[in-house]
C-alpha cells in the first residue's frame, strides 16, 4: 500500500495534461454548444439570469432583477412566485401530468413511483395537513426523514403553505437535532418510525424523541411509517404526535399555494463552519430557484426523456437542490434511492441505473474512489449503456478518479462533470458545460455563465494563472441570503476579508493559462470527509465534552476513499490513562454527540499538544504529522519536545 501512493501520485501529475473534448455522439444532441453564451451572460448578467426566471412560473413579475448593496442582495425584487407550483403544478397541466416525478427504491427492495399528478396531489394534501396542524405562512417546520419520497413531499408542502423548512440529515445525532431545532424555533418536526441502511434500521424516532426532551418550541410530531411492523413500535405522545398516513386520509386534495415574495425564505439548512457552532443557511424563493433551474438544466444538459439520478442524501443542499427543486422545477423524472452502495451487494448503484435506464448520473469522488477499489467488475456485471452524462461534486476529484469514472462508468461516451459550489451557493458555480468544455480532470473547469470568480491573495490580488483563495466577485440568484438568527456573522464570515462586495469561498484554488479552476481544499478549519462538511471545532466541542477529556485538538489527513479523514489529538485529565478502551468511547462520544460522519478515525493521546509560546495550538505541525510529513517550521513553539513526542506515539498508534 505505502509504495503505491508515490507512483499514483505520479500518474495523476503527468495525466494533467490529458483533455477530454465532448464525446462527439454527445455534443451532437447538447442544448447548449456555442461558446457565445459565456460573452453573453459576462455582458449583461442580469438579462442572463432574468432569461432563465422568465421560463419559471411568476403570480406577478419582478420589477427590478437585483438589487445589491454588498453584501445584501435581492433578486427578481417585488416577484411573486411558489416554489411547489414551479416544481408541480405547472407540468400536471400539460403533457408531464402522468409522467414519472420521483422512482423511489427503498434499501429493502421496496420500489415506488410517483407521476406528476401523484405528487401535485400529495403535496396539497400534506400542505392542508400541516395548516391543519397550525402551521402558518413563516413558521420554521425541521425535518429529519430517511431518503424516502415524502421527505421530498414535505419540503414542497412547507413551500406551497410558505413556511421554512429544515432538513437534518437522518445520520445525525439526537443533539444535532436538537440543535437546530432550537436556533430554528421549529414548531413542527416530520420524521418516520425509522429508516434502512446497509441492513440495519435508523430508529428515526427514537433519536427524536431523545431530541424532543429539549425543544419546546416543538408543537406537533408527524410521523412517517416506514417500517411499519419491521421495527419495534415507536412511542406516539398522545396529541403531539399523529401518524402521517391517518392525517393525509382526511386531508383534501387541493390547496390553493401562498404568493409568496422572491425574497421570501425558503429554507434554512445548517452547515459546519469554523466555530463550534452550524450556521444555518438561508435561502429565499425566486432566487434559488432560478439558480438550480438554470444548473440542472445546462449543466446536466436535461432533456424531458432523461432519468435523473442525484445519489446524494436530500438532508444536504446536493439533494436539496439535485434531487429536489431543480430537476422538479424542469419537469424531470429523479431516481431516488434510501440506502447504501454496497448492499446487498458491490452492484447496487448499477442495478438501479439497469433498472430504470437512468441517463444522467451525479455522485461524489469519495463513492467512485470507493467504486475503483471494489474494481471494474461490478459495474460490467449491468448494462450502463442508457447513461449519457456523469457528473461528480463535493470534493476535489482525483484525475486517476476521474479518468476511471470516464471509462468504467461512462464507456468513453458520457462527459464528465466535475461541479464546484457550497451549501452557501445555492447552485453550481463552476462547472464544465457537456457539450463545450473540453474537460482536463481534476479541475471542474470554467465559472457558469454569468458567475465570476476570481483566485486572490491574501492582500487581495487578483492572481490571473496561480494559486490563492477562491472568490465571487459578483452576486448570483441562489446566493445565501444569511445565517439564520446572526446577521453579522453573515457579513464576518463571508464578505469581509477584503471588501464587502467580494464572496469569501473557503476554498483554496488555483487557475491555469487556459482560465480553468483547480479546486486545492479548504483553506480554514472545515475538514471534508467523504464529501461532508464538518467543522474541526465541532469535533472539538464534542471531545472536550467528554469527562475525560482536557483538551483536544482536531485536524484532517487524507484518506484513499475519503478523500480527508478525522485525526484528534487529546490530552487527558489529570491521573487519567488512555488505551483502546478510552478511544473507542471517545469516538462514540462524538458520534453521539454530532452523528456518525464525524467520528474520529485517529485517536492520539498524548501529554502535552504543540503550542506557540502565547498558548496557540499549532494545527498546522498536526497535520503534518498525521500526513506523517517532514515538519515546517518549529522555532515558535513553546516546547519542541512536544513534537518529537507525538510524531513517536503517531507511528505506533496510526497505520
Ligand atoms: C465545499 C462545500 C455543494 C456540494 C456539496 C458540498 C468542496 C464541493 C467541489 C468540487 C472541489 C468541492 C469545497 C466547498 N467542494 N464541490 N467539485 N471540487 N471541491 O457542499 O458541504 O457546503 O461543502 O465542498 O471545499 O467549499 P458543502
Amino acid at each position: 500500500m505505502a509504495d503505491q501512493k508515490p507512483a499514483a501520485e505520479i500518474a495523476d501529475l503527468l495525466q494533467e495534461d490529458r483533455t477530454f473534448p465532448p464525446p462527439e455522439a454527445f455534443r451532437a444532441q447538447a442544448s447548449v454548444r456555442d461558446e457565445a453564451v459565456y460573452a453573453r451572460a459576462a455582458r449583461d448578467p442580469e438579462g442572463f439570469w432574468a432569461g432563465f426566471a422568465s421560463e419559471l412560473e411568476w403570480f406577478s413579475p419582478w420589477t427590478s432583477v437585483l438589487d445589491w448593496k454588498p453584501p445584501h442582495a435581492r433578486w427578481f425584487v417585488g416577484g411573486t412566485l411558489n416554489a411547489s407550483v414551479n416544481c408541480v403544478d405547472r407540468h400536471v397541466r400539460g403533457a408531464r401530468r402522468n409522467k414519472a416525478a420521483i422512482i423511489w427504491e427503498g434499501e429493502p427492495g421496496d420500489r415506488r413511483t410517483l407521476t406528476y399528478f401523484d405528487l401535485y396531489r400529495q403535496v396539497s394534501q400534506f400542505a392542508n395537513v400541516l395548516t391543519s396542524l397550525g402551521v402558518r405562512r413563516g413558521d420554521r417546520v425541521a425535518i429529519y426523514l430517511p431518503l424516502v419520497p415524502e421527505l421530498a413531499i414535505a419540503m414542497l408542502a412547507c413551500a406551497r403553505i410558505g413556511a421554512i423548512h429544515s432538513v437534518v440529515f437522518g445520520g445525525f445525532s439526537a443533539e444535532s437535532l436538537r440543535d437546530r431545532i432550537n436556533d430554528a424555533a421549529a414548531t413542527l418536526l416530520i420524521t418516520a418510525d425509522g429508516g434502512w441502511r446497509r441492513g440495519q434500521v435508523v430508529p428515526l424516532k427514537q433519536m427524536a424523541d431523545e431530541a424532543l426532551k429539549e425543544t419546546p418550541s416543538i408543537k406537533n410530531v408527524v410521523i412517517v411509517a416506514r417500517l411499519h411492523d419491521s421495527a419495534a413500535p415507536v412511542h406516539v405522545k398522545e396529541g403531539r404526535d399523529h401518524w402521517y398516513h391517518l392525517l393525509m386520509q382526511e386531508a383534501s386534495y387541493t390547496c390553493e399555494p401562498e404568493r409568496m415574495d422572491a425574497e421570501d425564505m425558503l429554507y434554512i439548512l445548517y452547515t459546519s463552519g469554523t466555530t463550534g457552532k452550524p450556521k444555518g443557511i438561508v435561502h429565499t424563493t425566486g432566487g434559488y430557484l432560478v439558480g438550480t433551474y438554470a444548473t440542472t438544466k445546462w449543466v446536466f444538459d436535461l432533456k424531458d426523456e432523461d432519468v435523473f439520478w442525484c445519489t446524494a442524501d436530500i438532508g444536504w443542499v446536493t439533494g436539496h437542490s439535485y434531487v429536489v427543486y431543480g430537476p422538479l422545477a424542469n419537469g424531470a423524472t429523479v431516481v431516488m434511492y434510501e440506502g447504501a452502495p454496497d448492499w446487498p451487494q458491490r452492484d447496487r448503484f448499477w442495478e438501479i441505473v439497469e433498472r430504470y435506464g437512468v441517463t444522467i448520473f451525479y455522485t461524489a469522488p469519495t463513492a467512485i474512489r470507493a467504486f475503483m477499489r471494489w474494481g471494474t467488475e461490478w459495474p460490467r456485471r449491468r448494462d450502463l449503456s442508457s447513461l449519457r452524462l456523469l457528473g461528480s461534486v463535493g470534493e476535489p476529484i482525483n484525475p486517476e478518479a476521474w479518468v476511471w469514472y470516464y471509462r468504467h462508468v461512462g464507456g468513453e461516451r458520457c462527459p464528465v462533470v466535475d461541479t464546484w459550489w457550497q451549501t452557501e451557493t445555492g447552485s453550481i458555480l463552476i462547472t464544465p458545460l457537456p457539450g463545450l468544455t473540453t474537460c482536463k480532470p481534476g479541475s471542474a473547469t470554467r465559472p457558469f455563465p454569468g458567475i465570476s470568480a476570481e483566485i486572490r491573495t491574501d492582500q487581495g490580488e487578483t492572481v490571473e494563472v496561480g494559486g490563492g483563495f477562491l472568490v465571487l466577485t459578483r452576486p448570483w440568484p441562489s446566493m445565501l441570503r444569511g445565517i439564520y438568527g446572526d446577521p453579522d456573522r453573515y457579513v464576518t464570515q463571508y464578505w469581509s476579508r477584503w471588501t464587502p462586495d467580494i464572496y469569501f469561498t473557503g476554498d483554496g484554488a488555483k487557475r491555469d493559462r487556459d482560465g480553468f479552476f483547480w479546486l486545492l481544499g479548504r483553506v480554514d478549519d472545515v475538514l471534508n470527509v467523504a464529501g461532508h462538511r464538518i467543522g474541526t471545532m465541532e469535533v472539538e466541542s464534542a471531545l472536550v465534552d467528554h469527562p475525560r477529556v482536557a483538551e483536544a485538538a482536531v485536524v484532517g489527513r487524507s484518506h484513499e476513499i475519503k478523500g480527508q479523514a478525522v485525526a484528534a489529538f487529546v490530552t487527558l485529565k489529570e491521573g487519567v490513562q488512555g488505551g483502546d478502551v478510552l478511544m473507542s468511547e471517545l469516538k462514540d462520544h462524538v458520534v453521539r454527540k454530532i452523528g456518525a460522519i464525524a467520528r474520529p478515525d485517529d485517536v492520539i493521546f498524548t501529554a502535552d499538544l504543540p503550542k506557540t509560546r502565547s498558548g496557540k495550538i499549532m494545527r498546522r505541525l498536526l497535520r503534518d504529522i498525521a500526513e506523517g510529513k517532514a515538519l515546517g517550521d518549529t522555532t515558535t513553539l513553546a516546547d519542541p519536545n512536544v513534537i518529537a513526542r507525538l510524531k513517536e506515539q503517531y507511528q505506533e498508534t496510526g497505520e
